[in-house]
């Protein structure tokens, strides 16, 4: 994971903050709490007394409540700052942020703009920082989504995702994510939309450890065939502006019940949400019976609750050495 300056403190900027086996791990921990949270256990107290500061320059429905709740039911604290109520919305800068809630709170999950703004606050914070989603990733959802693969195809190894729609944020942590846990991605999006190159041969990187194959498609068809998971997001993300041109690029990456049919029918359907039926899919196949969307939402309560014990309770050391049971 990213280390801060003044000690070592770790941060999830990106997916690959975490190596595979640590990945791996996370995950592991994530289905043991759920497992725990489902049969009622009572060792979920296991944050009390802690805090964890929760800023957003933009909405949030899962990222935001997903952490609240998680901390809630872990005995913890969260607090939810938009940057119009802090004075980070005045001028203050991020550094000065940084600095002050460090001292108040154990751990600070943001949701930019720019992916510049989470490095600059990792950089100035003494304790863990964790993107909520940034322009460049989304790692809480794309580690999540691993669990929820998993939880729907039994494993990893072997399978593949087919991305389809614009290689944002999510597209980006879908091939770090699908790469650290060996699961094969194929993106597929218009030249318009093509994925960061330094992300991409960072993906390719880690999946050339661990068997995983990470390809770029400009036709949907070709990635679709017989893929596992036909996987899609907005084609206009929070802070990007629609223009025709980018519409009609996009227009032939839509999931419909002739997309999942070239998959077949054993492919399920995800999407992080929220989603826009009859843009990016249609809800015959976002309401159909290949979808799992509300599993894929409802783990990232599980993701995030494992992600908090890995940082800031001694569980963190089976994670963090990448020890799976
Ligand atoms: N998937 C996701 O991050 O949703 P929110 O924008 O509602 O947090
Ligand atoms: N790509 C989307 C993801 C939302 C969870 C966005 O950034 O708006």
């Amino acid at each position: 994971m990213a280390v801060s300056s003044a000690k070592t403190v770790f941060h999830l900027l990106t997916d690959d903050d975490l190596a595979p086996e640590q990945a791996q791990a996370l995950i592991a921990l994530a289905a043991e709490l759920k497992a725990q949270h489902q049969a009622g256990h009572p060792q979920h107290h296991l944050l009390r007394g802690k805090t964890l500061a929760m800023i957003f320059q933009k909405p949030s429905t899962r990222t935001r409540v997903a952490f609240e709740a998680g901390m809630a039911q872990l005995g913890g604290h969260a607090l939810y700052l938009s940057t119009n109520d802090l004075q980070l919305g005045r001028g203050e800068t991020i550094a000065d942020t940084a600095r002050v809630l460090s001292r108040y709170v154990d751990v600070i999950m943001a949701r930019v703009f720019k992916h510049a703004d989470v490095v600059e606050l990792a950089t100035y914070a003494t304790v863990p920082v964790i993107n909520g989603l940034s322009d460049l990733a989304h790692p809480t959802q794309g580690l999540a989504d691993m669990l929820t693969i998993k939880e729907h195809l039994g494993g990893w190894e072997g399978r593949t995702l087919a991305y389809l729609g614009c290689a944002n944020n999510m597209a980006h942590s879908l091939a770090l994510s699908g790469a650290l846990v060996g699961l094969n991605v194929r993106l597929a999006c218009p030249p318009v939309c093509a994925p960061d190159a330094t992300i991409l041969a960072r993906a390719q990187a880690i999946a050339a450890k661990t068997g995983a194959q990470i390809t770029v498609h400009a036709d949907p068809w070709e990635a679709v065939a017989g893929v596992d998971v036909v996987y899609t997001d907005v084609w206009v993300s929070m802070g990007q502006q629609a223009t025709p041109t980018l519409l009609e690029a996009l227009r032939p990456y839509q999931v419909t019940p002739a997309i999942m049919a070239a998959a077949g029918p054993q492919a399920i359907f995800m999407h992080c949400l929220p989603m826009y039926r009859g843009q990016e899919v249609v809800a015959e196949v976002a309401d159909g019976p290949q979808s799992v969307i509300f599993d894929q939402a409802e783990n990232r309560l599980h993701l995030h609750k494992a992600l908090l014990v890995a940082l800031l309770t001694d569980a963190g050391t089976r994670v963090f050495s990448g020890t799976t049971a």
